[in-house]
This record gives C-alpha cells, sequence and structure tokens, in this order.
C-alpha cells in the first residue's frame, strides 16, 4: 500500500468536523498510562474505529481512542491507546496518528511508553526523559516512496528529541514526587520481552531503557519538523536484571502506581509548554 498525502488528509478532514479548534500539543499515552486521559476536560471523544483511513487498537491495555480537550487550559488531542509493529502492522502504516496530528495543525508532539529499565540504578516507576534512542532492528516508517509534502527523503535526527522540551521537562520535574531521569531508549520490536542477553547487549550500546514503540511515531514527528517530546515510565526492571521471569502483571501493576503521579508531571509539562 502507497501512503499519499491525500490518504492522510482523509482522517484529518473527518476530525475538523468533530471539534471547531486547533489542538495545540499531540499526547500518545502508552500502555496502562491511559488514566491521564481522564484529566482532559471537555473530552469529545472518537473511536479509531469510526476515523477513516486509521487503524485500531489490538492491545488490552489500549483503550482505542482519540480524545480531544483541554488540560490546564490548553487545547490538546490524546491518543488513548496506540499502535505497535508486534500487533502485526507495517513500519509505513505507525506514521499515519503523528501525520494526521500534522494536518490537524498540532505543534508540540509528547509520547509516552511503559518501558524496561536497562540501567542498573533505575527503579520501577522512575521516569525518563528520551535524549536520544537505538533502533537497530525492524523497518524504518518512513520507508517506501517519500510524501514530500511532510518532509524530505533523507532528514539529520541528531536533534529530533528537542533540547529545550527536554530541558522543560526537567524543570518540571523538580517538585515531582517521581525521579527523573534522562537517557537512551532501545526499541525492540517485541512482542516477546527481550532476553537477557539481549539486555546485556543493550546496556553496553549504552541503553539506558528498553520497549517496544515510540520509535517509529518519533521518527514520523522529526521528519515533518514536529518539536517531540517522549517519556518512558520504568514498569520493570528489564530481563535478567532481576533474577526471576517479567510478567506483564507487573508492568500494569507498576503504570498503576504511578498513574496519579505521572498524570500530574504530565499536566505540568502541558501547561509549561
Ligand atoms: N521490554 C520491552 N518493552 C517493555 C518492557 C520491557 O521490559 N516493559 C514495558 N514495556
Amino acid at each position: 500500500m502507497t501512503y499519499t498525502y491525500e490518504y492522510f488528509q482523509k482522517s484529518a478532514d473527518f476530525l475538523k468536523t468533530k471539534v471547531d479548534y486547533t489542538p495545540e500539543v499531540a499526547i500518545v499515552l502508552g500502555s496502562c498510562l491511559g488514566p491521564f486521559a481522564q484529566a482532559i476536560e471537555n473530552p469529545v471523544e472518537i473511536d479509531y474505529a469510526d476515523i477513516p483511513n486509521f487503524l485500531v487498537s489490538t492491545v488490552e491495555s489500549h483503550a482505542g481512542k482519540l480524545i480531544f480537550g483541554e488540560i490546564a487550559g490548553k487545547k490538546v488531542v490524546c491518543m488513548s491507546g496506540r499502535f505497535h509493529s508486534y500487533e502485526g502492522y507495517a513500519f509505513e502504516q505507525l506514521v499515519i496518528p503523528v501525520r494526521v496530528f500534522k494536518l490537524l495543525g498540532v505543534k508540540t508532539v509528547i509520547l509516552t511508553n511503559a518501558a524496561g529499565a536497562v540501567n542498573t540504578g533505575y527503579r520501577p516507576g522512575d521516569v525518563m526523559i528520551i535524549s536520544d534512542h537505538l533502533k537497530l532492528t525492524g523497518d524504518s516508517p518512513l520507508r517506501g516512496p517519500n510524501v514530500d509534502e511532510f518532509g524530505p527523503r533523507f532528514f539529520d535526527i541528531s536533534r529530533m528529541y528537542t533540547p529545550e522540551l527536554r530541558q522543560l521537562a526537567l524543570r518540571c520535574a523538580e517538585d515531582s514526587p517521581l525521579r527523573v531521569h534522562e537517557g537512551v531508549y532501545m526499541f525492540f520490536t517485541g512482542p516477546q520481552f527481550e532476553t537477557p542477553a539481549e539486555i546485556r547487549a543493550a546496556r553496553l550500546l549504552g541503553a539506558d531503557a528498553v520497549g517496544m514503540s515510540t520509535v517509529t511515531e518519533a521518527l514520523t514527528a522529526a521528519h515533518c519538523g514536529m518539536p517531540l517530546l517522549a517519556l518512558s515510565v520504568m514498569t520493570n526492571m528489564a530481563a535478567g536484571v532481576l533474577n526471576r521471569p517479567l510478567t506483564d502483571g507487573e508492568v500494569g501493576e507498576t503504570a498503576q502506581m504511578v498513574a496519579g503521579a505521572f498524570s500530574d508531571y504530565m499536566k505540568k509539562i502541558v501547561a509549561a509548554i
């Protein structure tokens, strides 16, 4: 399938009939981080399934709806639930949400995810502001014919995690009960968690956390020149760090435990942007 500019316009045109304002910030909520969505004021909710040319969430812990509304008086659009390569989506399909945000007139993108901590100085419940990433597996979401209206074929990504937004997020962390770090996120396709050997390799390569999302959306935002902030919640120590198997349950439990503090932190960031 070739995705043309018109393909993305069809989703954006539909969404523009649902709200009469331009959201300033788009927020993608990761696994189990959905509770932040409840903080959105004057919400207008749209099921992904109702949006033409969009995708649908197949993961249970992902709600599968787009929510327009306000956070701290700022107009936002929030994805409660995202799309991953492990669901069977092609990398090329994973550009859809962020390109639709761009066409809606969104200025800034905030991506969040649940991640495994590779850095042994991190603890479950900590937050990591992504300063850079490693993606040594899987295709690029920007593979295939370039859609010039969004950005150039070849582009620099050495500052894709916008330094000013990272600074802002660090400042907002000052009076948060959360421990907030800056670090490198390494992408794995999943859905299986990593092997202990992969985690040791990731650490040697400079990764502080691992996860199965975010990088595709981040690259899409960078391609179309959108300022970007990405935050990982450490839901568990990565495979092999502790001498016991990982479970999906512990990912959900940690995410739930920090949901309140993380939601407050996010609100502060959105207000400060
Ligand atoms: N690995 C990959 N993805 C994850 C993890 C992990 O340990 N925890 C939450 N998402």
